[in-house]
């Protein structure tokens, strides 16, 4: 267990969205050693991508209709400004500050209960993947929310291709962690890297999708380049960013939150409106970009598709 030394998770999402540390970003960016030549561009990062991606032309990939909004999509400048990436900072204004990132050469490791251990490189693998475009609502546990087109491929491609032994249970995902250009990590009470957990039966469902574009262009740096997990029907600290690694596992692992909080953020993290954050509602959530309160759904809209896994498991914490 780390020591912690601050918690800022121990905050309302008012307090963690708190004005005048968006406003002053710049400062705090200059205070965590951000040098000028990120900040020199002014305003927000464009979503284009570097001209340097070699699987660029992957996009707009076509969407798939199957999955449908009963809300209208996010306006892309809210998306992609206001985040959540730890790596880069405890606030929403991270975006700039992410451009630092280096995504390539970017090589995923896939090792555990695997028939063959790998290292690939990401735009290797991508090739191989069936690319489509879905829309999907995301729900933070912080109760504000959004509607956004990913592109990428269904999580259950990834496992085929992994090939996990009949004795795999799990698959634990980790983030990158490179101290060179995410200042997130100077805050040693964290237990970095940031990591996340599935079951096999969760990451094979249809919906979990690894997510390498938004808004039909690749996946831009603050939104969890060049891949990053998006599992709807859980709260979002589970849909974990910039992906280097899949270890496929026997036992549960323990994920980023979980280790810090566990009471507060669980494995499961199953959005239910009626299983309150234990400092705060989760009946209602802000939808961003028109700041109207609407009503959180049970597995965020999506029981249809995944409230079958979890039929046996009344005995787990499911919603938490
Ligand atoms: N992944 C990493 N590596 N670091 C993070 O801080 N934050 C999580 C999730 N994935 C986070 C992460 C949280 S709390 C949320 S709500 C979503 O990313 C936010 O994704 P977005 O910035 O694309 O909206």
């Amino acid at each position: 267990m780390p020591v912690i030394r601050r918690k800022p998770w121990a905050l309302p999402e008012s307090a963690a969205t708190d004005e005048s540390v968006y406003r002053n970003r710049r400062t705090l960016l200059k205070a965590l050693g951000i040098g000028p030549l990120i900040m020199a561009g002014g305003g927000v990062p464009a979503l284009a991508a570097a001209a340097t991606d070699p699987t660029a032309d992957l996009y707009p990939a076509t969407r798939n209709l199957r999955y449908r909004l009963d809300r209208p999509e996010t306006e892309k400048k809210h998306a992609t400004t206001y985040n959540n990436f730890y790596e880069f900072g405890s606030h929403k204004g991270i975006a700039e500050a992410s451009q630092a990132m280096k995504l390539r050469p970017w090589e995923v490791r896939i090792d555990g209960l695997v028939e063959k251990e790998m290292t690939i490189g990401f735009d290797d693998l991508i090739r191989q993947m069936p690319l489509e475009e879905r829309v999907y609502r995301h729900r933070c546990v912080e109760a504000w929310s959004m509607a956004v087109p990913w592109s990428g491929f269904a999580f259950k491609a990834l496992v085929d291709f992994a090939r996990p032994l009949g004795s795999a249970k799990y698959v634990l995902m980790e983030t990158q962690a490179d101290k060179e250009t995410m200042p997130g990590l100077n805050q040693t009470w964290y237990p970095w890297p940031y990591t996340e957990g599935l079951t096999l039966a969760e990451a094979t469902n249809e919906l979990a999708f690894l997510a390498t574009g938004l808004y039909g262009k690749p996946m831009p740096k603050q939104n969890g380049a060049p891949m990053r997990l998006a599992v709807p029907w859980k709260y979002g600290f589970k849909s974990i960013k910039s992906i280097v690694r899949f270890r496929f596992t026997e036992g549960r692992p323990i994920s980023f939150w979980e280790r810090i909080q566990a009471q507060e953020y669980g494995f499961w993290a199953n959005v239910n409106p009626k299983v309150d954050h234990p400092r705060w509602s989760q009946a209602t959530e802000r939808v961003l970009g028109t700041n109207d309160r609407v009503p959180t759904l049970l597995y965020n809209g999506y029981g249809e598709f995944v409230a079958d896994l979890y039929k046996d498991m009344k005995e787990e914490n499911l919603f938490m």
